[in-house]
């Protein structure tokens, strides 16, 4: 395989034409005054991915580390805000070229640091957020020209750049994914005995009467373990899985077994009963981590997995976005995907599911809503 990262020729203007096929960026449902929102939230996550031990580490040759995608982004970032700004102050400007490769190469990306692309990143992106912001309301139409001879308004350059920060965060998806991952390595203990006396009985005791005691249940993100113990006292079987190597050494650790599983992408079969479906899934507060475009497979394969008129339960964040948060009995960065009551009912009904309700509640820290959905494998 070529260690060499094949230079980016292409023209990717196309994008404020239609919807990128593969980031699912769509151009049409951008407005401008948006794009400073955007910048700002995009660079979160790469905050949180170049704290990976491994952020410069390419996922194969041929394909730049996190953190060369890190520099990208920042220059990309700085290069829009000199580009604004020439749009702004001079008549239809032509940009100085910009080769993006060649930088990669001369500024030697593969081989800088983490922490100081980190900070670079976000004080390019507020810098360039304010140049948006400042953009005076008469000037969106002004034009200038790419090198190439492209040609762009203040309004398409920057609706073009949102793309190229949306596509790059979807190119380092994985790592992104794997960096809230290992904020709840980091914090495993700290989190189950924080959370330990929370109490979400009434929601265990309707969820066991509506599955029948003795059910078998799969359970998403168990965490520090506290759902299980409680599902396991009002007469249900429950095997404790978490994409979490931390929670599950603890929750073994603790006399219980427990298995590493990722519900995306590993086989949810239950070793203990191979072949037989589960009498159903509940997953507090842990799907709100899967991508907002992964949530369908997921409750799918959750479906493929589990008995007709099983039972789903799971609860994730309303509101609307992704956002990373430091907040609570971790310290490190979580991506949260949050959602609306209505387009998750939808998502859960197409995915093998007939939902018998979607319910707002208040969280235990009282500051944010949640939506419990219970739903039955059709
Ligand atoms: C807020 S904690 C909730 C834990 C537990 N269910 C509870 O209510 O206390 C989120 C859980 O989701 C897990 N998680 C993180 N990323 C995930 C992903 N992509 N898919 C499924 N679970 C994930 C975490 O490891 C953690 O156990």
């Amino acid at each position: 395989m070529s260690e060499v990262v094949v230079p980016d020729t292409k023209d990717w203007t196309w994008v404020l034409d239609r919807p990128c096929p593969e980031c699912g960026y769509d151009a049409s449902a951008v407005t401008v005054d948006r794009i400073p929102e955007v910048i700002r939230d995009s660079a979160t996550t790469w905050e949180a991915v170049l704290t990976l031990a491994d952020a410069a580490v390419r996922p194969e040759p041929g394909t730049w580390s996190p953190l060369e995608y890190a520099c990208h982004v920042r220059d990309v970032n700085r290069i829009f805000a000199v580009r604004v700004g020439l749009m702004v102050d001079e008549d239809e400007p032509t940009f100085p070229n910009w080769d993006q490769d060649e930088t990669a190469i001369e500024e030697r990306y593969a081989e800088q640091d983490p922490a100081v692309v980190s900070v670079e990143l976000l004080d390019a992106a507020a810098a360039v957020a304010e140049c948006y912001e400042s953009v005076p309301p008469g000037a969106w139409s002004r034009r200038g020209f790419r090198s190439n001879g492209s040609e762009f308004t203040v309004e398409s350059l920057g609706i073009y750049h949102l793309h190229d920060l949306v596509h790059h965060a979807w190119d380092v998806r994985l790592a992104a994914a794997r960096a809230t991952v290992e904020a709840y390595d980091a914090s495993a203990a700290a989190f189950r005995d924080g959370t330990a006396r929370e109490s979400i009985d009434p929601m265990v005791t309707g969820y066991a009467a509506a599955v029948g005691v003795g059910s078998r249940i799969l359970e998403i993100g168990s965490g520090g373990g506290r759902d299980a113990k409680a599902l396991e006292s009002v007469g249900l079987d429950v095997r404790r899985t978490d994409v979490s190597v931390g929670f599950v050494e603890l929750m073994r650790a603790d006399g219980y077994p427990a298995d590493v599983l990722d519900p995306l992408t590993d086989d949810l079969d239950d070793p203990e009963r191979p072949g037989t479906p589960y009498d159903g899934i509940w997953a507090n507060a842990s799907l709100l981590h899967v991508e907002r475009g992964d949530l369908r497979v997921v409750l799918r394969r959750l479906a493929d997995a589990t008995a007709a008129g099983g039972l789903l339960r799971f609860s994730v964040k309303e509101g609307d976005g992704e956002r990373w948060s430091t907040h609570g009995h971790v310290a490190g960065p979580r991506r949260f995907t949050f959602w609306r009551a209505e387009p998750l009912r939808e998502l859960v009904q197409g995915a093998g599911w007939d939902v018998e309700a979607v319910d707002p509640y208040l969280g235990f820290q009282s500051d944010q809503i949640w939506l419990e959905v219970r739903a039955r494998k059709a």
